[in-house]
């Protein structure tokens, strides 16, 4: 046991190079986990998108189905994605639906449904998921409507 203490000097500086590269990984992968973490950013978790300031334009584009008629709560919501935008959509009442960006436009969190209103993970603003109308908290406007219209059972891009 006491032998396998004793380093002659090429192992202890062998062994200050192990750990001063451990140390370097240590130390880079504590700083990837702070970027990775920090929620801004990051595709997931509900931080702003990439180059958001809260203020961008709402994706539209035509083409396939968004997302099935009867995958969306009457009254309620779902997240959904248009042009690998992150949207919401909402059916106020049975066979009509709307849609908005998912964008907050405090700081450009993506805000997630959450019954009759859309709730943001980031500073807590509060919308109506049938309207888009910034309710409470830090959001200064509406999330942006995006023109969808129900064709076939499905809710497509107007
Ligand atoms: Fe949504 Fe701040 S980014 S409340």
């Amino acid at each position: 046991m006491v032998e396998s203490l004793q380093f002659s000097a090429h192992d202890s500086l062998s062994r200050r190079a192990v750990l001063a590269g451990a140390l370097a990984v240590s130390a880079g992968a504590a700083l990837g986990a702070c970027k990775a973490s920090s929620g801004y950013g990051s595709a997931a978790g509900g931080g702003p998108s990439a180059g958001s300031s809260g203020a961008a334009a709402p994706p539209t584009g035509q083409g396939g189905p968004i997302v099935a008629l009867t995958a969306v709560p009457v009254g309620g919501s779902v997240s959904a994605q248009l042009n690998g935008q992150p949207i919401i959509v909402s059916q106020p009442t049975a066979g009509k639906a709307v849609a908005f960006t998912a964008i907050c436009t405090h700081m450009g969190c993506t805000v997630q449904p959450a019954g009759a209103t859309l709730h943001c993970p980031c500073h807590g603003s509060v919308y109506n998921a049938l309207t888009g109308a910034n309710i409470s908290g830090p959001a200064p406007r509406p999330l942006a409507e995006i023109p969808v219209k129900v064709s076939k059972g499905s809710i497509v891009a107007a």
